[in-house]
């Protein structure tokens, strides 16, 4: 047997046939660039979100770039966010010449801990950009309550976690902005890069519109300079076609990581395999993440018997050698820090078999005996 990481063919194979007539017409129409199908995506992730507004956009990382672009963030400002993310998170702020200020993440969700940011927020702080890690929304509520004392935007990263909600709705309605990434391998994946932004502020909505074309409304004056941000209707077109089942994906996701959870307490491994918390809703597991021990030698026994495993992510972002100026050591953000040494994700895809899951399993507990 073979369990990869993800595969494509399994949930995209049964839309083949749509997703190619959807991706003929536009070539028919030779609307290639923000044409029909981005429209009408744009619509549809509005309604999903509960926004009043979504704009498709070229990458997660633009969504986020054009989100502190549209807030007018610069050189002598600074943006707080999660040292437990992928790169773009933190890149996107310095880009701009702002200054990234970490804070550690909670041991149990590895989302932001945001009852560490009142040490760290001051008037410089413009933005704060928490992120929904592996399709868990990050709690939100505190970070609101901070609005009332500074004056600064939500944006949250929801690269990984379309579709997840909590009481205060859903992911991506719940801040400022929101932003999205539809990277292949994501819950909602193109056959490219492509990204969106939501938000529910005409303000904001009015300056994602020009910044995302140059900077200009109408094509002649440009008033400010933004960049080259659009989507393309190829990307949409796949994409319209997938958000169909995005629901029941996210469903199908939920229940193998109950599965997961189920499997290893039967076969009381808890002690070397620390399970993520299953939410009954809202969590859509994006990736589903164990806590190990012999993390690299567990990865290779795994990958011998032809079980792929991933890691996200193996450096914190406060010791990235390009974030060596802002002055951080080893030790700042010790929940971060360890969590790169023990997190370890397993195969979790629509189409995933329950044999393949007891399969992994049953190979960790293996590892784990011949450990002893
Ligand atoms: C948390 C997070 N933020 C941002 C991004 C960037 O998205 P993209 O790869 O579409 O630029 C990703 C995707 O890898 C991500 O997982």
């Amino acid at each position: 047997m073979f369990v990869p990481l993800y595969d494509f063919e399994r949930h995209v194979g049964v839309l083949e046939k749509e997703i190619v007539s959807s991706m003929h017409s536009v070539m028919e129409r030779q609307d290639f660039i923000m044409g029909q199908e981005v429209k009408e995506l744009e619509k549809q992730i509005a309604e999903y979100t509960g926004t009043s507004f979504a704009f498709g956009v070229s990458s997660g990382t633009d969504a986020l770039l054009l989100s502190l672009m549209s807030l007018g963030i610069n050189a002598g400002d600074e943006v707080i966010t999660t040292p437990f993310s992928f790169f773009s998170t933190a890149s996107v702020i310095a880009r701009l010449g702002a200054r990234p200020v970490f804070v550690d993440v909670e041991r149990e969700s590895l989302n932001l801990d945001t009852s560490d940011i009142s040490a760290v927020i001051n008037e410089k702080t413009k933005a704060i950009i928490p992120v929904h890690i592996y399709g868990r929304m990050a709690k939100l509520d505190s970070l609101i309550n901070l609005k009332s004392d500074f004056d600064f935007s939500i944006i949250e990263d929801v690269a990984q976690a379309l579709g997840a909600k909590d009481k205060n709705g859903m992911a991506g309605s719940v801040g400022d902005i929101g932003c999205f990434s539809f990277y292949p391998t994501k819950n909602l994946g193109a056959f490219g890069d492509a990204g969106m932004i939501t938000t529910s502020s005409d303000e904001l909505a009015k300056r994602i519109t020009s910044l995302r074309i140059h900077g200009s409304s109408d094509g002649k004056i440009y008033e400010s300079i933004g960049g080259n941000f659009r989507l393309d209707t190829l990307q949409a077109a796949v994409l319209l076609v997938k958000l169909k089942k995005i629901e029941e994906w996210n469903n199908e996701r939920l229940k193998l990581a109950k599965n997961y959870n189920q499997f290893i307490e039967e076969l009381g491994i808890q002690e070397f395999v620390r399970t993520p918390r299953v939410l009954e809703d809202g969590h859509v597991f994006h990736q589903y993440v164990v806590r190990v021990g012999y993390r690299e030698e567990l990865r290779n026994y795994l990958q011998s018997k032809n079980i792929s495993t991933g890691i996200y992510y193996t450096e914190p972002l406060h010791l990235q050698p390009c974030f060596q100026y802002l002055d951080y050591k080893i030790g700042d953000f010790p929940e971060c820090e360890l969590a790169c040494r023990e997190v370890l994700s397993l195969p979790i895809f629509p189409g995933l078999k329950v044999e393949e899951q007891s399969f992994v399993v049953e190979n960790v507990e293996q590892f784990y005996k011949n450990k002893k």
